[in-house]
């Protein structure tokens, strides 16, 4: 069946056929009037790829290197939160597939399993851990501890939630995180197992996270801190200035600040400002291979995929999140084909150009 479906919009009809309806709200949904979430979709096709001819050697490779590390591609898995309420093995069948991939999977802070457990399960895999810092600093601290005794290799820290975005399929759902879910980290942070809102979720973080906070975070941090949800080319110096290893150009897929950003429109400042001191990742809207190309030739070192990576989760277990990882590699590698690249380092700014503002055909 999985077989079947041939790209990430396939995957998406059919998960989205699979959830019960409280659930599809809170993966699909994004803030308010869902501006920025559309947004993140459409603005990768403002821009247009200027592919070359007779450059390539007829030999195409997708591998690239992040942080020190070799990746199978320049596409990472995206740290979403409670993926038990899509699969019965939710992080873990989401580890395996990103292994089998070869590539990184990030862990949510907000994981329904421990960071602990899926590197006891998935031996082979690379991981990173995302970190929503707690205001009880004493759980924020074993947790980051746990993730890189078991050997998480950076840690992402998710600077966009202050609060929670305002997301009204949720309030017309009342979705919140059933009791038994399992959720350790809140678990730890209220000392119970109660059902909790999302909106609750946020309340247990520090809303005042500093520079400050974050530059000690990094100093006394024995692997790469990565800031994640930088919009603007100030926040990337800033990062960069507090020791940040790299930066994720990132709205939270649209489900924080509605009218935010969109990513594409976002990176190229970022990039700019960033001047290679520092990796810059981009997540939002990336559904397709050329999507993955255009952020390269922006200057991304990579991309990471939400939503996908979930959707194939929620379609096929493992085999449909690995399914929809090895669709974007394939994509990806065609695009670079196409546009005579021998890898993704050699895709550069000289192949990417704005699309024309009103379309150049009218009826
Ligand atoms: C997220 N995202 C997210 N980010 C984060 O730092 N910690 C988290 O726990 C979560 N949880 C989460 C849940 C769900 C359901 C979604 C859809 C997203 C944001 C995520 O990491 C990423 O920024 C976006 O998903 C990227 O956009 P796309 O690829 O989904 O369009
Ligand atoms: C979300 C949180 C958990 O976007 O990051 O729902």
């Amino acid at each position: 069946m999985i077989d079947d479906l041939i790209n990430v919009a396939d995957f998406e009809r059919v998960a989205e056929g699979k959830l019960d309806p409280g659930v599809a709200g809170y993966f699909f949904g994004g803030a308010c009037d869902e501006v920025t979430l559309g947004e993140n979709v459409s603005a990768w096709g403002h821009w247009r790829l200027r592919p070359r001819m007779l450059a390539g050697h007829g030999e195409w490779r997708t591998g690239s290197e992040l942080l020190g590390g070799e990746l199978s591609m320049p596409i990472l898995v995206a740290p979403v939160a409670y993926q038990r309420l899509v699969d019965p093995e939710g992080e873990l069948a989401m580890a395996r597939a990103a292994a089998a991939a070869g590539t990184v999977m990030c862990l949510s802070t907000l994981a329904t399993t421990r960071p602990s457990e899926v590197a006891a399960a998935v031996p082979g895999g690379r991981r990173w851990f995302q970190l929503y810092c707690f205001r009880d600093r004493g759980v924020t601290l074993a947790l980051m501890e746990e993730a890189i005794d078991s050997g998480f290799e950076a840690i992402i820290v998710t600077v966009d939630a202050p609060r929670s975005g305002r997301r009204e399929r949720d309030l017309r759902t009342g979705f919140g995180i059933p009791e038994g879910l399992g959720v350790p980290s809140v678990q730890a942070a209220l000392g119970s197992e109660r059902a909790v809102t999302i909106e609750e979720t946020f309340a247990l973080m520090d809303p005042a996270l500093s520079w400050a906070d974050l530059e000690a975070l990094a100093s006394g941090c024995s692997v790469p801190v990565l800031v994640k949800g930088v919009l603007t080319a100030e926040d990337a110096m800033l990062a960069v200035e507090h020791g940040a290893a790299g930066v994720v150009v990132s709205n939270h897929g649209g489900r924080q600040l509605d009218c935010a950003v969109a990513s594409a429109e976002a990176l190229p400042e970022v990039v700019d400002a960033v001047e290679g001191r520092a990796a810059v990742l981009v997540d939002g809207g990336v559904r397709r291979g050329t999507d993955v190309a255009i952020a390269l030739a922006l200057g991304a070192d990579a991309v990471l995929v939400g939503r996908p990576a979930l959707w194939g989760l929620a379609a096929g277990g493992e085999a449909g999140a690995l399914r929809v990882l090895e669709l974007l590699r394939a994509e990806l590698e065609l695009a670079m084909a196409l546009c005579g690249c021998d890898s993704p380092a050699g895709l550069s700014r000289a192949h990417v150009r704005r699309a024309p503002a009103a379309p150049v055909y009218s009826a």
